[in-house]
């Protein structure tokens, strides 16, 4: 088995030809619930079935392809990512993992080498943000985290979490539990670009990820009195952005002194300011506030102070505000077995690698909650990722899908069929 390697040029390849699939005036964009999206899907499907992967749908919308083998009863092994993106995205946030799954199951399947158990790869649903306020939809569904107010959340169509889980093929009623149960999993790897600029810097080839960060987001919608922008005075205005822009500087020197002291990242990244005309006073600002720490407790103190700034700002201004928490997931530890099987791998071959903790969320952080996870990163080409610039040379991916392979050679030879474990 130790003389099978991947095909890097065939990966990039099915990189490049997903990229095809993108909103032709934000290259690249690949929104979950598009038409283009559900296009990508239905060329990933044919490229799943035509090396040897039966596919399948499951109820979270997640789509899988599964390489059997002959040891009936066997565990499987997961090996995940995503193929939508953000808006005006790259081409390897997410898509790596998954064309590289592809390509682990291709080369075991071509050489007809069986591992003592399954494999399955699996296009998680939607895990950038969505409009539903929800991320991570498909890795969500899957462990058991949708819950009915979630699906009962709706876009800027109107349309529910519930219809577009349905429409994406999913079964939203069965979402009530988790889909797998831990004990037929023998774990979860995901390869990824490390979206930022350490592993380059560092010029080490192979991260392997001992954490990601916990995310938590927030809409702080702040209430004024919109008016004629030439008739009101200054002094009798309740102007909402001014207020807003008041609370925004004194949450980036909040996060500012907390990043002095822990792991600790913040942004708003969305903002709207209604009605939005340039000559009315704006009556009412929406904000989306996010957060990432590394350990619980940072989330805690953050959310304290900022309904401390967001309430003495606005009582001073007399304006309202609203602040509801959208999403928010833990951080996690990876599983220390399956580290330990990566930076073997990562030995075997050579290749010097760093373990690191993951300032992006990942599906991988989902499905650590149920069962042992593992996450392998490559160096993205000056730190760049969530932008048309993202890159990682050939090199590079064919690293990652070689530490990915002989990490499921490892785990196969660790494997003990009587116990399965
Ligand atoms: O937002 C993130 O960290 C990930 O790229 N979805
Ligand atoms: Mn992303
Ligand atoms: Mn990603």
């Amino acid at each position: 088995m130790d003389s099978l390697k991947v095909d890097s040029k065939r990966i990039l390849d099915n990189l490049l030809k997903l990229a095809e699939f993108t909103d032709s005036q934000k290259p690249y964009t690949r929104r979950a619930f598009s038409p283009i999206y559900y296009e990508a899907r239905k060329w990933l499907k044919d490229l799943m079935e035509s090396v040897g992967l039966e596919t399948a749908m499951d109820a979270a919308g997640n789509l899988i392809g599964y390489l059997k083998c002959s040891n009936k009863g066997s565990k499987y092994l997961i090996i995940g990512s995503h193929i939508d993106t953000v808006e005006d995205a790259g081409r390897f946030d997410g898509m790596l993992g998954v064309t590289s799954g592809i390509e682990v199951c291709r080369v075991l399947h071509d050489s007809n080498i069986e591992l003592p158990f399954d494999i399955k790869v699996v296009d998680f649903l939607c895990e950038e943000p969505s409009d539903f306020g929800v991320s991570c939809i498909g890795s969500n569904g899957l462990v058991g985290n949708l819950t009915g107010s979630h699906l009962a959340r709706l876009n800027s169509d109107g349309k529910t979490l519930r219809e577009a889980i349905s429409e994406a093929g999913g079964v939203p009623d069965s979402l009530n539990a988790p889909l797998i149960s831990p004990n037929e999993v023998v774990g979860y790897l995901e390869l990824h670009i490390e979206q930022g600029p350490v592993l380059e810097k560092e010029q080490v080839p192979i991260g392997i990820v001992t954490g990601i960060v916990g995310i938590s987001r927030w809409i702080l919608v702040i209430n004024g009195e919109s008016g004629h922008a030439g008739t009101v005075p200054m002094s009798l205005r309740k102007d909402a952005l001014f207020g807003a822009a008041e609370v925004i500087s004194r949450v980036e020197k909040l996060a500012k002194d907390l990043s002095k002291m822990v792991h600790f990242v913040a942004t708003i990244g969305k903002a709207e300011v209604l009605p939005g005309m340039p000559n009315v006073i704006p009556g009412e600002v929406r904000l989306v506030l996010e957060a990432r720490v590394l350990e619980e407790g940072d989330f805690h103190k953050f959310e304290a102070d900022l309904k401390d700034i967001v309430s003495e700002v606005c009582i001073a201004r007399g304006l309202g505000y609203t602040i509801e928490q959208l999403s928010h997931t833990l951080p996690v530890k990876l599983d220390a077995r399956l580290q330990e099987v990566i930076a073997q791998s990562a030995k075997g071959l050579g290749l010097r690698y760093l373990f690191m903790p993951s300032g992006a969320g990942h599906d991988a952080a989902i499905m650590a909650q149920i069962v042992p996870a593992g996450m392998i990163f490559i160096p993205c080409r000056n730190g760049v990722s969530h932008a048309p610039q993202e890159w990682s040379d050939e090199e590079f991916v064919g690293n990652g899908a070689q530490v990915l392979l002989n990490s499921c050679i490892i785990l196969a030879r660790q494997y003990d069929t009587v116990s399965g474990s």
